[in-house]
C-alpha cells in the first residue's frame, strides 16, 4: 500500500543520554495518523528507543545491517538480531555506506536479499553525484542502481519496498531539489519501477526524497504528486523540526 513516511535518519549522533531526551520530546507530539513515522538511532540505542517507544506510532528502525545472519565478521550487526530488539524495517544503500564504505550495488543487492528473506521492510536510497547531474546522466544513474539491487526481487517482496530518491549532492549541503527535481526523478522511478514490475506495483510503492528537507521546504516538496515523503537527516535530530516536517503534507 502506498504510504506517506518520514523517516528520520539519526546518523552517528545522539548518545544514550541524547537519544532517550529526543525520543521523550518525540513522546509529547501529536502524530497524523495517515503519516507512518520513523527514526532511526544509533545500534547501541536501537533497543532503548524501541523500548521507550513500544506503545507509540513512532517506529524505530535501523540505519544498515550486515548480508549474513551471522559468524565472523567483526563489528557487524544481522537482521536477525536487529528483529530480535523489535526492529523491523531498515535503510540499505544510504550514500554514505556507498561511498564512505564502499558498498556496491552487488552487496546491496545481496542486503536487499537477506532483509527480505527475514521479512523485513527495505528503505532503498538511491541518489546520484553532482557531477552525474551536470552530465545529464541522473536519470541513467538512478535506472542502474534499481537495476542492480532491487530489480532481482520476486513481484511479492515489492509489498516490504520503500524507494528514498537521495541525490547526493543535496545531503547534508543545504541545498536541496527544487520540488520539480524532486517530482520529475520521482515519476521517472515510479515509470522505472511500472516497466519492470507493472503498474499495480509502482502506483503502490512509496517514493521519500531526500536530501536536505527542512521545515521550510518540505510541504512543498512533499505537495508533489510521486513524492510520497521524506528521509530526514539533520532536521530529525530536532524534535520540532522533525514535527513540522511531519506536519508538512497538505500544507
Ligand atoms: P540531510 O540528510 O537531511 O541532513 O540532508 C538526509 C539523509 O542523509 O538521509
Amino acid at each position: 500500500m502506498r504510504k506517506k513516511i518520514v523517516a528520520g535518519n539519526w546518523k552517528m549522533n545522539n548518545d544514550l543520554a541524547a537519544t532517550q531526551d529526543l525520543l521523550a520530546e518525540l513522546k509529547k507530539q501529536v502524530f497524523p495518523e495517515d503519516v507512518a513515522v520513523m527514526v532511526a538511532p544509533a545500534f547501541t540505542n536501537l533497543y532503548p528507543a524501541y523500548q521507550t517507544l513500544r506503545e507509540h506510532p513512532v517506529e524505530v528502525i535501523s540505519q544498515n545491517m550486515h548480508q549474513s545472519d551471522k559468524g565472523a565478521f567483526t563489528g557487524e550487526i544481522s537482521a536477525s538480531m536487529l528483529k530480535s530488539v523489535g526492529v523491523n524495517t531498515v535503510i540499505i544503500g544510504h550514500s554514505e555506506r556507498r561511498s564512505d564504505f564502499h558498498e556496491t550495488d552487488a552487496l546491496l543487492a545481496e542486503k536487499v536479499d537477506t532483509a527480505l528473506e527475514k521479512e523485513m521492510t527495505v528503505i532503498f536510497c538511491v541518489g546520484e553525484q553532482l557531477s552525474d547531474r551536470e552530465h545529464s546522466e541522473h536519470f541513467e544513474v538512478i535506472k542502474t542502481q534499481l537495476d542492480r539491487g532491487l530489480f532481482h526481487t520476486s513481484k511479492e517482496s515489492w509489498e516490504q519496498i520503500v524507494i528514498a530518491y537521495e541525490p547526493v549532492w543535496a545531503i547534508g549541503t543545504g541545498e536541496t531539489a527544487t520540488p520539480k527535481q524532486a517530482q520529475e526523478m520521482h515519476a521517472f522511478i515510479r515509470e522505472t519501477i511500472s516497466q519492470q514490475y507493472g503498474d499495480g506495483i509502482a502506483n503502490n510503492i512509496s517514493i521519500l526524497y531526500g536530501g536536505s528537507v527542512k521545515p521550510n521546504n518540505a510541504a512543498d516538496i512533499f505537495s508533489k504528486k510521486d513524492v510520497d515523503g521524506g528521509l530526514i537527516g539533520g532536521a530529525s535530530l530536532k524534535a520540532d523540526d522533525f514535527m513540522a516536517i511531519v506536519n508538512a503534507f497538505g500544507k
